[in-house]
């Protein structure tokens, strides 16, 4: 979607990091924006800074783990703007440690905030995108983890290969309707998801053992935290662009290609084993 000036975006987890760049980015390239977070003092925040860009800005309280509630904020949103050209599903949340550490409540809140709270939006506003007519595209942002395996972050991870593997199949299915789809992976960026903030349990969501051990298995490039208005200026552009995939750290690639190695030489043990051709 190319043109993006008077057109409306709706960010979920505005009110911080990601979400908050990408409804300032979004506001300077002439959005207006609803600025939907958990948080609302944030979210008003947000809105109040679209509104400094002299773009219409409207905060909303949202739960994007509860459906109804993510069907209100897409009815206030078409009150208020009456369409919703780009949809930005980006609140999430962080659980690390082994694969066996997350104790249930957290697996639930990391499965239903990261991709329950993704599929909620789709379900939620696409009906809408759909009536509304002409050009409109949604991100879904997933991550690094969605795309790679790393230690430590099997909960997180699982939640976010989720969100890429809905968004190909989601792209393929508005494709015909004129809408597209982009998911987001960016490796580490400086934000609050490290806080732990509206966790469920008292139970800790990283540790220092957690992060050593990232630390350990990654490049020390892989380790660089990059601001959030980056992530926001790569998603404009993939957005302009009509991207599938926008990623944010170039220097993971060897990552995702020692991934697609392991899948491949799958196939080719497959084959040999068959004694078919490769
Ligand atoms: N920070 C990173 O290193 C990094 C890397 C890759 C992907 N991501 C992803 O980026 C997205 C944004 O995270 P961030 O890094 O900006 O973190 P952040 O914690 O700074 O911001 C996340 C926002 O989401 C909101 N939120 C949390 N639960 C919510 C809920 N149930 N309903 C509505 N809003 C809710 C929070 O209040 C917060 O304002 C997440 O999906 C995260 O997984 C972050």
């Amino acid at each position: 979607m190319r043109e993006l000036r008077d057109r409306v975006a709706v960010v979920t987890g505005a009110g911080s990091g990601i979400g908050r760049a990408l409804s300032e980015v979004l506001a300077e390239a002439g959005m207006h924006v609803v600025a939907a977070d958990l948080d609302l003092a944030d979210a008003e925040a947000a809105a109040e800074a679209v509104r400094a860009r002299e773009r219409r800005g409207l905060a909303v309280e949202v739960d994007v783990t509860d459906r109804g509630a993510v069907e209100e904020l897409a009815r206030r949103s078409y009150e208020a703007f009456g369409a919703c050209h780009l949809l930005c599903n980006n609140a999430g949340v962080l659980v690390m440690g082994t694969a066996l550490a997350p104790v249930p409540e957290q697996w639930d809140w990391v499965v239903d905030v990261n991709l329950r709270g993704v599929l909620h939006g789709v379900q939620c506003f696409v009906p809408r995108m759909l009536a509304q007519g002409g050009p409109a595209h949604i991100v879904n942002t997933a991550s690094m983890a969605g795309l790679a395996p790393s230690p430590r972050v099997a909960a997180y991870t699982a939640s976010k290969y989720a969100v890429v593997g809905f968004s190909e199949c989601l792209r393929i299915d508005l494709e015909e309707h004129g809408i597209g789809v982009s998911v987001v992976c960016p490796g580490g960026v400086k934000s609050r998801l490290f806080e732990g903030r509206h966790r469920p349990s008292d139970a800790p969501v990283l540790s220092s053992d957690d992060l050593a051990a990232v630390a350990r298995a990654g490049s020390p490039d892989s380790a660089v935290l990059i601001d959030p208005e980056r992530v926001a200026r790569a998603v404009l552009d993939g957005v302009r662009d009509g991207d599938l995939y926008i990623v944010t750290h170039p220097q993971m690639r060897d990552q995702v290609e020692a991934r697609c190695r392991d899948l491949l030489a799958a196939f080719d043990k497959a084959a040999a084993r068959q004694g078919a051709p490769a």
